[in-house]
Formats: C-alpha cells, sequence, structure tokens
C-alpha cells in the first residue's frame, strides 16, 4: 500500500473514533480516547520518523513549509493528549477538550492530505509503497520503546560530540572566530565614525 493510502486509512479510523466519542457516555468516552490515543501516538510516530523525512527530502518551497508547520501541530496535538488523563470523563472539560482535539486534527489531516500528500507524489509510486511498507512494519505500541532507543542514541551521540569537540576544539572555535570578525566590523565602524 502507498504510504499516503495508509495514512489516509488511519486518518478515517481515529475520525470514526471520535465520531463514536461524542455520542458515547462518559464511561465509553474515556474508553474510546485511549483508542484514540493509541492510534494518534502511533500514526504521529511513523510520519515522524518515515513519511515526513521522505517528504522533506523533495526540498520545494512548499514541503520547507508544511513538513515543519506538521511537526509543530503534532507537538500541540501531543500536548493537548497529555492533558486527559487527570479529568474526569464527566467533567465537561473532557468533551470540551475532546471536541478541540477533534478540530485540530482534522485541520491537520486537511492539510497533509490536500497539500502534503500531494506534493508526496513527486516521490513517485514506487517510493511510496516502499515508504508504506516500512511503516507497517513498524507495530503500534512500540513507540515507547522506540523512544528509550532514541534518547540511549542521543547520549551516545552527546558522548561522542563532546568526544569530538574536545580532539577539534581548536576548529570549532576558530569556526565561531570567524563568525565573530565577519559580524563585529559593522558595529565597530558605527562606532568609530560618529
Ligand atoms: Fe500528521
Ligand atoms: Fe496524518
Amino acid at each position: 500500500m502507498k504510504a499516503t493510502e495508509l495514512l489516509k486509512k488511519q486518518h478515517r479510523e481515529v475520525k470514526a473514533l471520535f465520531r463514536q466519542a461524542k455520542k458515547a457516555d462518559a464511561e465509553e468516552r474515556r474508553e474510546i480516547l485511549d483508542q484514540i490515543e493509541e492510534k494518534l501516538t502511533h500514526h504521529m510516530h511513523i510520519e515522524e520518523n518515515v513519511f515526513y523525512p521522505a517528504v522533506r527530502e523533495l526540498g520545494t518551497k512548499k514541503t520547507d513549509e508544511l513538513v515543519p508547520e506538521a511537526y509543530e501541530e503534532h507537538e500541540v496535538v501531543k500536548l493537548v493528549l497529555g492533558k486527559f488523563p487527570e479529568l474526569d470523563p464527566e467533567d465537561e472539560r473532557f468533551e470540551a477538550k475532546m471536541t478541540v482535539l477533534d478540530e485540530l486534527i482534522q485541520h491537520h489531516v486537511e492539510e497533509e492530505e490536500s497539500e502534503m500528500f500531494q506534493s508526496a507524489e513527486r516521490l513517485g509510486d514506487a517510493r511510496l509503497k516502499e515508504l508504506g511498507a516500512q511503516m507497517e512494519a513498524m507495530p503500534p505500541g512500540g513507540e515507547d520503546e522506540a523512544l528509550d532507543e532514541d534518547e540511549d542514541e542521543d547520549e551516545d551521540e552527546d558522548e561522542e560530540d563532546d568526544a569530538d569537540e574536545m580532539q577539534a576544539g581548536t576548529d570549532d572555535d576558530s569556526e565561531d572566530e570567524h563568525v565573530r570578525r565577519a559580524s563585529a566590523p559593522k558595529g565597530r565602524r558605527g562606532g568609530a565614525t560618529p
């Protein structure tokens, strides 16, 4: 399945769950919201790790704008999702927050499907199918594990960076110095000729 088809299918599933949640009573609402959270977390994970980087590679003016915006919108979705555990489904704020989340996602999905997926077509069918297969192979619920791995990797990278800096410290400094020198004369000239 093409990556864009797989993602659209997941968009439809979440939309259907929101429709169900609106009709549900308080107890069911919590259960449905848990399902929404699970699906969205996985969906955002595969987009952020597979699909968005591939679209970003296109490097057009449009994708250079759309992809960073999409990451930011995911951040907002995650923020709102994180508020639910502390809320009682009977509380009116629960339903209000759910409506806000639904609208947020509708807007995001619309932008993805009408703009980003259109750009993604430039990747070609074969590449889109390859990306789709890659995303399908990522198991739902594996996000936490992947997150831990990422953190470990980051730590390793930080250590490597530190080591590199120690070894090549002078190079880095000279680069900074170069930037400082390039920007400093303007100010100095301004000061010298009042
Ligand atoms: Fe997204
Ligand atoms: Fe999406």
